[in-house]
């Protein structure tokens, strides 16, 4: 019996076996129990000799046991060890990179144009002033960009301001000239949204002052930012518009090859000459403010465009509300590229 339960123990695949066949000679109705037993039915004088002997049988079977489990679970735990081993050599998994938002690469085109041809950049304050946004604009009351409706207005009498004409006048107040900036910024307007129409978007404001500033100096910039951004070929296109803060006034557009090879005319936005009034009432807020007058005669021009406009073109953008809605599909096309 000790021969063929160290057999079987040896042999005992798993640990579930080897219980098995612990249970079958040691296990309570064993059959070495059974046998320690029986020792009972004995003659006395033969139990002491028959009790040593099943009790090296049982020793023998202990020790075999012992030993064949340490096998078994040294061999489980190896198993074990080897599927759930972590390869530390596979590469990571890479985390979502960040990407720069279409506008902030439209504005870094335009403004390294600028900056380029000499311009400083500066931003404004998106809450303003009734004054700074239409009056010192020579925007009187009864223009319809003064009609309620199309400004968000604040409860002590600010605004959010509708364009990043603002700029003109804090700009010209602290500074004096001759004069060249750019300003980007946020505005906003109270309308109904669509596909080209959001109330929040963004401007690129240009103002250049000094003595003998032309039309031509205006014209001859547009063309080179719109060759800065369409290539050496891009045609600009005037055409006379109004905007009460210049005289004359024109809206401008880029001749340009779209991605499927069509040339268009792009919309991109107003311009003209700084109007005097404008001047006027720049140097009577510097007046107020004790700083000298020091615009009056001076000539300049002014010009303002939607980066919107360029992106959505430039990056197949149908719909400007998608810009703003941080909906992954969209945003995540633009992720990992930094330029
Ligand atoms: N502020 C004008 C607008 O928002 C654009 C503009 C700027 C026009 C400067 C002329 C000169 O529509």
């Amino acid at each position: 019996m000790q021969q063929e339960a160290i057999q079987e123990i040896t042999q005992a695949p798993t640990l579930e076996a080897l219980q098995q066949v612990k249970t079958k000679y040691v296990g309570k109705s064993g059959l070495v129990t059974k046998e320690l037993g029986a020792l009972g039915k004995l003659p006395p004088e033969e139990r002491r000799a028959r009790g040593a002997e099943i009790n090296a049988v049982r020793q023998a079977i202990d020790a075999a046991l012992q030993e064949r489990e340490g096998i078994l679970k040294r061999a489980a735990l190896d198993e074990k060890l080897a599927s759930e081993a972590i390869d530390v050599t596979l590469p990571g998994l890479p985390l979502p990179a960040g990407g720069l938002h279409p506008i902030t690469r439209v504005y870094d085109d335009l403004i390294g144009i600028y900056q380029r041809m000499g311009y400083e950049v500066v931003e404004g304050p998106e809450v303003e002033g009734e004054h700074h946004n239409f009056e010192a604009l020579n925007i009187p009351w009864y223009h319809p960009a003064r009609d309620l409706q199309d400004t968000f207005w604040l409860e002590d009498g600010r605004l959010l301001r509708t364009h990043t004409s603002n700029m003109q006048i804090r700009y010209m107040v602290e500074h004096d000239p001759p004069l060249k900036m750019v300003s980007r910024g946020k505005v906003y307007r109270y309308e109904a949204t669509d596909a080209t129409h959001e109330s929040m978007f963004h401007q690129l404001e240009g103002l250049v002052v000094g003595e003998g500033i032309s039309m031509a100096d205006l014209k001859g910039t547009i063309a080179e930012m719109a060759r800065g951004l369409y290539g050496p070929t891009a045609q600009v296109r005037f055409q006379p518009s109004y905007y009460p803060f210049v005289e004359p006034g024109a809206d401008f557009a880029v001749y340009w090859n779209n991605p499927r090879g069509e040339s268009k005319w792009l919309e991109l936005g107003g311009c003209g000459m700084v109007h005097p009034n404008v001047f006027r009432a720049v140097d009577d807020l510097r007046e107020a403010a004790g700083r000298d007058r020091i615009y009056e005669g001076m000539t300049g021009f002014a010009f303002g465009l939607g980066p919107e406009r360029i992106a959505m073109l430039k990056y197949k953008i149908p719909d400007i509300r998608y810009f703003y809605a941080n909906d992954p599909r969209v945003i995540g096309q633009f992720r990992g590229e930094l330029g």
